[in-house]
């Protein structure tokens, strides 16, 4: 029997503001439409793999507050198992401040609230041995990705990390890594020292992680791994919100490789059809659907 997917990680509301540009520091300007979307690197990730993989599960934390009781029941409602999900006592929601410019642009603030309180101890309530991968970020504490990183090997689940928000990593996290998918400013401020993406993926590599993927926006992606550098265009769609389009890729890919037997290359360009699709939409979590996403990427179903 397949086995399932899993994500661990953040849950926020994102509070969108519409604005001509990105403000300077210090300086007011006047913005357009809000909007309020479900987000977080997480649930992003999440729900844009079970909307190609059925079954995918999520575990997380919410507070006890109204934007955690909003975001379960609309968890629930669009089919998520939230049995992973816990909720706080005390800490409130997770809530993300977003500016989105005129040309898709954005800049984002999170207030991380209970997403800080997931601990290593939860991690402890999953049989990973049910997963072939699990996706991890950093809106969750470290020392909770590095217990369930550790776990997921264990039981011979694959992994994957996105390191956002880019943060210095402890070393003994990259041999853990069966896949780290930085952007192209995250893989440098991840790897000190270095002003190129591509040796900053080579010292990756050298480091215990077996695949590095940089996204690279609208132009696209690079894998690097044991076999060398492969580079993978995008597909083009009108660029409304690239709110999420990281967390859609990289759900996605997580979806690819179950959906494509493992075959990283296909799983890639999957994944790029899905966050190309994911841009021309408003909000984090407004994906394609399946057959949508594979008629874009141009792969045969298997
Ligand atoms: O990656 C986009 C996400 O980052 C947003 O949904 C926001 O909640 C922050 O977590």
């Amino acid at each position: 029997m397949q086995k399932k997917l899993l994500v661990v990680g953040s849950m926020n509301v994102d509070m969108v503001v519409k604005a001509p540009r990105i403000p300077s520091p210090g300086e007011t300007i006047l913005g357009g439409v809000f909007s309020r979307f479900f987000g977080g690197k997480g649930a992003n990730q999440a729900m844009a793999a079970k909307a190609l993989f059925a079954d995918t599960l999520f575990s997380s934390m919410c507070g006890k507050d109204s934007i955690g009781e909003d975001y379960l029941n609309y968890l629930k409602s669009k089919g998520m198992d939230t049995s992973l999900v816990k909720r706080h006592d005390s800490l409130h929601s997770g809530v993300a401040l977003i500016t989105v410019d005129d040309g898709g642009e954005n800049i984002i603030t999170v207030a991380a609230g209970a997403n800080l309180a997931l601990s290593p101890s939860d991690m402890d309530n999953i049989d990973f041995s049910q997963f072939s991968h699990a996706a991890f970020q950093l809106e969750t504490e470290i020392p909770t990705v590095m217990e369930g990183l550790k776990r997921a090997k264990e039981a011979s689940c694959q992994t994957i990390l996105t390191p956002a928000p880019a943060q210095k990593l402890p070393e003994e996290i990259f041999p853990l890594l069966d896949f780290i998918v930085p952007n192209q400013h995250e893989i440098l401020l991840i790897q000190d020292g270095y002003n190129d993406a591509e040796p900053a993926a080579k010292a990756l590599l050298d480091k215990g992680v077996k695949n590095v993927i940089i996204t690279l926006g609208s132009k696209g992606s690079a894998l690097f791994n044991a076999d060398g550098r492969y580079d993978f265009g995008t597909f083009h769609t009108p660029r409304v919100d690239t709110v999420g389009a990281g967390d859609c890729f990289t759900g996605s890919f997580m979806a690819g490789l179950a959906l494509f037997n493992g075959d990283i290359k296909k799983a890639i360009t999957f994944a790029t059809a899905a966050a190309s699709i994911a841009v021309s939409k408003p909000g984090a979590q407004n994906f394609g659907t399946f057959d949508e996403v594979l008629a874009l990427s141009g792969l045969n179903k298997q």
